[in-house]
């Protein structure tokens, strides 16, 4: 079935006021992008000048993060209503560095993709495993593990994003047999919990994916598209990447 390719940047915790002339770059480039769902999930604080700015583009703004509850006394937390009232239409969940760093369990992962849900954003909801799991042969059980953990209940108003932990900024990649493997998998689980969503619902690869290795990845079976981190600061390296769709 034909799913619509997203590629989404996340910017992690860079960017000023004047990386508005890095989105202004992209907003350019993305007029000739037709294919392909073109997204930058900047840090909070650029998040409503971010969508103000690609309001009418073809850019679509995210978040990073997002706390489960509307509202309440968690200070310095955000909600995804207030994300979704800043103009954003995504938030990313359970990204390794959100699970490693903030000690995010897949049940407060799965809370916040039920928030995402409620405040009407898409949900992209981060699973893969570290080095040691992976050749300790547990790669599958890790990431199955997660998914039940972690996966909303329901359809497919949220995307996978498969990011093994020891590819994220460390320009390694599995190999193409690699990931074809663990996306059939979570294509498997996904169509196991419904057959229609399960085909529908996007999976992307993430880790370090450059305009170098981006064709290669984006033409394996059942990757949707790529959640691209340090490659997506830059316009003139994250443009080719969403190109390979065009
Ligand atoms: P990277 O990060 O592209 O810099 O490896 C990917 C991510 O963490 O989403």
């Amino acid at each position: 079935m034909a799913r619509r390719p997203l590629v989404a940047g996340n910017w992690k915790m860079n960017g000023l006021m004047a990386s508005f002339y890095e989105l202004e770059k992209l907003i350019a480039g993305a007029r000739n992008l037709a294919n392909v769902d073109l997204m930058v999930c900047p840090p909070a604080t650029l998040v409503a000048g971010f969508a103000a700015a690609a309001r009418t583009s073809r850019v679509a703004i995210g978040a990073q993060d997002c706390h489960a509850l509307a509202a309440g006394a968690y200070t310095g937390d955000i909600s995804a209503e207030m994300l979704k009232d800043a103009g954003a239409q995504a938030v990313i969940v359970g990204h390794s560095e959100r699970r490693q760093y903030h000690c995010e369990t897949d049940a407060a992962v799965r809370e916040k993709a039920r928030a995402a849900r409620r405040a009407g954003l898409l949900a992209i909801v981060c699973v893969g495993e570290t080095r040691a799991e992976r050749d300790a042969g547990h790669a599958r059980a890790v990431v199955r593990t997660q998914l039940d953990g972690s996966l909303p209940e329901g359809d497919a108003d949220f995307v996978v994003a498969y990011e093994p932990v020891w590819a994220i900024g460390s320009g390694l990649t599995p190999t193409t047999s690699d990931i074809a493997d663990m996306h059939g998998f979570i294509r498997r689980i996904l169509c196991g919990r419904s057959a229609a969503a399960g085909e529908a619902t996007r999976i992307l690869y993430g880790g370090s994916v450059k305009p170098a290795n981006a064709k290669d990845l984006l033409a394996v079976e059942n990757v949707d598209g790529a959640l691209v981190g340090g490659a997506s600061l830059n316009a003139d390296e994250f443009l080719p990447i969403a190109g390979i769709y065009s």
